[in-house]
């Protein structure tokens, strides 16, 4: 425990803007207001430096999926620092947490992997992913196959490649990206493209500018589509149900490999234990992190089709890896999620009773005066604020009735976080049905204030 336990919040606040620099954040208006500092946490629950109480509804950063305080995973990470804090698995070596780790990803994946690559981060994957399907198609005599296609407002991390595959304008904007043969298409995001067709028909048109840029590309040059089972950051876009099985048809017929990043969707988060399984998507790569080790311990990787496997081997050395890649600990830590996960069922009965009672609870707002519609799947939800209810118009401004709820929220003890103006919500799938009645309560209260700030001009957007 740092020097710092007993600080009170103006002192951590202090030195937090002295000293660091945080995540997609403009420090100077940060550092006028304060970060809130958050100490400690059991369950589904938070408490920051003012001992105030908070319902996680984000699981972290859409991670803890088996909640705060597990004291399973603690004691696997910390027997493994005792006996064998650090070791790598570069020069033929290997050890007990990376092996045992990765037999056991092979037997919660779908049945076309058994091999996966370790990383430390999202991100990191999805850069491994970039370099490593390129690869592949050099290896099995392709070397043209090099463009990557992905999506409009995808989210794939903040490195070069994670964010040049993800298609976040204002990422886009900073730091020279993105880099060179990723394309982008259409996201199917129906309540914002394609409010005036049937969901099913948008899907369909959403997944075919698939095969128009691979037609425009050239099918010889294009390796991959990767895409989020639901875009996460983007807003939790569920595609239509005709979505998935057009793109999968489509990079079939090109023989274009298929990546799923199961960053977000993978670990239950939909319900079953991958986006892929709750979609049946046959990907040939699975990206995953965040809840491998339910944030516990940083770790992510890249889980490989016996296919791209056999690639891969036949290309030699893969000149590719972190120092990090399968660390002792982490490693250790994400077993022991995994082993709490099978044993108490926790993906199961998220899948059986929990989700379902969360999105039957969150198809209620659907009635309310401020919200256009309702989005979900497993214990992932959308709510989108809008102004004209019959119409799908969004605010002039967009964001700024986002972060007037978001700022309810918290102060109802709530966290619930905002893209644009749609309201999220990733809780922890261990979430018992009379804490999301009670995140539900704080959602609505939330909801009504911020409806009642926008009927009474309140709300600036200056
Ligand atoms: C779908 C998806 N991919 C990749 C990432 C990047 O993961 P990380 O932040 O661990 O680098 C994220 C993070 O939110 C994500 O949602």
């Amino acid at each position: 425990m740092g020097s710092l336990h007993n600080a009170s919040t103006e002192q951590l606040q202090a030195l937090d803007a002295q000293h660091h620099l945080h995540p997609f954040t403009d420090t100077r208006a940060l550092n006028a207001k304060g970060t809130k500092v958050i100490k400690r946490a059991e369950g589904v629950y938070l408490w920051d430096s003012d001992d105030q109480k908070f319902l996680d509804g984000m699981a972290g950063l859409w991670c803890v999926n088996v909640g705060y305080g597990r004291r399973e995973i603690l004691d696997a990470a910390y027997q493994q620092m005792e006996q064998l804090p650090y070791y790598n698995s570069f020069f033929q070596t290997s050890h007990p947490p990376a092996i045992e780790l990765a037999a056991r990803i092979a037997e919660v994946t779908p049945p076309q992997f058994s091999r996966v690559f370790f990383c430390g981060s999202g991100s990191e994957a999805n850069d491994t992913v970039v370099r490593m399907v390129r690869h592949y198609w050099s290896a099995v005599g392709q070397p043209d196959k090099k463009v990557i296609i992905s999506r409009e407002n995808a989210y794939h991390g903040s490195t070069m490649a994670g964010a040049s595959l993800g298609g976040m304008k204002p990422m886009h904007a900073q730091g020279g990206l993105p880099i060179p043969d990723i394309e982008h298409i259409m996201q199917p995001h129906w309540f914002i493209n394609g409010f005036d067709e049937t969901p099913e028909d948008f899907g369909l048109r959403a997944a075919q500018a698939l095969e128009e840029r691979i037609l425009a590309v050239g099918p010889e040059r294009v390796a991959a589509f990767i895409g989020e089972p639901v875009q996460g950051a983007g807003g939790v876009i569920v595609p239509p149900d005709t979505y998935w099985p057009e793109i999968q048809r489509i990079c079939k017929a090109y023989d274009i490999l298929l990546v799923a990043d199961e960053v977000i969707c993978g670990f239950g988060r939909t319900g079953n234990w991958f986006g892929s399984n709750t979609f049946d998507i046959e990907a040939d790569l699975l990206a995953i992190a965040k809840g491998l080790s339910s944030g516990y311990l940083p770790i992510g990787g890249v889980v490989v089709s016996d296919k791209v496997a056999e690639g891969l081997e036949a290309g030699g050395d893969f000149n590719h890896g972190y120092t990090y890649s399968g660390h002792p600990a982490c490693a250790a830590a994400a077993l022991a999620n995994i082993e709490l996960m099978q044993r108490e069922r926790i993906v199961e009965s998220a899948g059986d009773s929990i989700a379902p009672y969360f999105q039957k609870r969150l198809a209620e707002f659907a009635e309310h005066p401020l919200i256009g519609q309702v989005r979900g799947v497993g214990l992932l939800g959308a709510l989108q604020l809008v102004p004209d209810k019959p119409s799908n118009t969004p605010f002039a401004k967009g964001g700024v009735v986002g972060t007037v709820c978001r700022e309810h929220c918290i102060r109802n003890g709530l966290v619930m976080r905002a893209v644009d103006d749609a309201m999220i919500l990733s809780p922890p799938l261990v979430i018992s049905e009379s804490e999301i009645d009670e995140l539900f309560d704080k959602a609505r209260r939330s909801i009504d204030q911020t409806l009642d700030d926008y009927r009474n001009s309140r709300i600036d957007f200056s």
